[in-house]
């Protein structure tokens, strides 16, 4: 089967691989979306579904853009289309099902008598009879193109006598997952790593193994307790490893749907969604709001709290004290807090919870909207030069499917400090579509990095308004 030989995408491939040059992770942090944005540019109007759609449609593999479809279904002969209906991650006992629904991400769920050979990295599927030889080669990552994470090979024995004998064996499932890639930008690691194995492994209530490549050792550390919420066995460094792992079950590959979403129905059962997924975080961090304070009932007089988001050192807020006066006077308690510095992620998650709105200019730090309680708000500054659809993506869209209340502030030229650093004649402020057709790296230097933003209080203060009703309105 030549699935995975087929490779959507050649263009945005050697775009990674350029850029990985020079790469910095917290700048790069919004690549794939963009990409995907740069491409819709000629598309009226914003829609994800549509933008997937159009660019498999861009391919000649539909040609109906309105139609959303995975490539797995046009791709696959017509007896395996029906093994990959429903969930997208059905699997069949002595069969591997390959899935590249929703364009960022490919996996297989390997089903049978499955044998790692951590050296190799190689998946053999053991047939019970003699089977038709096939393989299929999966980067484990969720965005299949990042090009220094490790591929798997996935391989259909054709008998029992190619089998590798097992040194570890177990009763349980596996999933296979690479780190590496754009972790260590707090988007990323929840985006690309955390929503995409929860979705991967929450049906198993913790009887799984998890088997990871590209290892990063801070990041099971970091996040210990979302990986022990989901699994009750410690993390398997597979780029330390010589045994043979053998397994009932084995997922390679965790799978992307969207940014920072849950498509249901491609979860398995079709029953995960980000409230799912926020609920389970309020669990195993122990956060004890599960909805904002109600303001005329539970407690008469009390304000609810705004936490402001301060960034060091892109994308600052210019004029922080005057943003908290605006919040106070607008009836918030506001305080403005760096979440990064000396603070783990458990002490962050407990920090965020407490509050009722989360404000910040577009950036890592607005993922932390995943420890809000539900109901409550987020309010994303949007930097100057259309920068819209982005911020929408990577954040507007799923603070919604969280069930927070969203708004965002788009900047003026006059409130960004890109004014007075080039001058009104500039092409970034004069041109941005200009800016953004030359590419990414041009595209992230002005409206990412050089920017910094000085609200308009007076401008703002509707928008603060607005969170302020939504709350009361509780
Ligand atoms: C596992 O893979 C390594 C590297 O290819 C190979 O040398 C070794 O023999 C394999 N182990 C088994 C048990 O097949």
């Amino acid at each position: 089967m030549s699935c995975c030989e087929e490779k959507p995408g050649k263009s945005m491939k050697k775009a990674l691989i350029h850029l990985n040059i020079g790469f910095v992770v917290g700048v790069l942090f919004v690549l794939l979306t963009y990409l995907v944005v740069s491409q819709q540019t000629a598309i009226s109007g914003f829609n994800v579904a549509t933008t997937v759609a159009q660019l498999i449609a861009d391919k000649q593999l539909i040609k109906d853009p309105g139609e959303t479809i995975s490539t797995a279904e046009v791709q696959q002969p017509p007896a395996e289309k029906q093994l990959n209906q429903g969930s997208g991650v059905s699997a069949e006992k002595g069969k591997v099902v390959y899935n590249t629904k929703g364009y960022y991400s490919e996996t297989c769920e390997v089903d049978g008598d499955v044998r790692i050979n951590s050296t190799a990295l190689t998946v053999s599927l053991v047939p019970a009879s003699s089977s038709e030889h096939r393989e299929w080669r999966i980067r484990p990552y969720s965005r299949k193109t990042m090009p220094d994470v490790k591929m798997v090979t996935v391989t259909q024995l054709p008998d029992k006598a190619a089998a590798p004998a097992c040194t570890v064996t177990y009763s349980m499932p596996a999933v296979i997952f690479a780190l590496g890639g754009l972790t260590g930008n707090f988007w990323h690691d929840f985006t690309d790593v955390l929503v995409p194995l929860f979705i991967a492994s929450r049906r198993y209530a913790g009887e799984v193994q998890f088997l990871i490549t590209n290892m990063r050792l801070w990041y099971p550390v970091a996040y210990k307790t979302i990986l022990q919420g989901l699994s009750k066995y410690d993390v398997v460094d597979l780029d330390d490893d010589a045994h043979v792992r053998c397994f009932p079950h084995v997922t390679v590959g965790i799978h992307q749907h969207r940014d920072l979403s849950i498509i249901p129905e491609w979860s398995p059962g079709g029953r995960l969604a980000m409230p799912d997924f926020t609920r389970f975080l309020r669990e195993v961090y122990a956060l004890p709001r599960a909805a904002p304070a109600s303001l005329v009932r539970d407690e008469p007089g009390r304000r609810p709290r705004l936490l402001l988001i301060h960034r060091g050192h892109s994308r600052r807020f210019m004029n922080e004290q005057e943003i908290l006066r605006a919040a106070e006077a607008a009836g918030f308690e506001a305080v403005a807090t760096d979440l990064r510095r000396d603070v783990t992620v458990d002490e962050q998650a407990k920090a965020v919870n407490s509050f009722d709105a989360l404000l910040g200019v577009h950036g890592a730090g607005l993922t932390n909207a995943v420890f809000l309680p539900p109901g409550a708000v987020l309010i994303q500054v949007v930097p100057y030069g259309k920068m819209d659809v982005i911020a929408t993506l990577e954040f507007g869209e799923p603070a919604k499917e969280m069930g927070l209340r969203y708004l965002d502030y788009s900047v003026t030229a006059e409130e960004s400090t890109l004014l007075e650093t080039l001058g009104p004649e500039h092409p970034a402020i004069k041109d941005p579509d200009a800016v953004h057709r030359s590419g990414w790296n041009r595209m992230t230097e002005f409206y990412l990095d050089k920017q910094s933003v000085r609200i308009d209080v007076a401008r703002f203060a509707p928008t603060l308004a607005q969170a302020f009703d939504h709350l009361r309105q509780q």
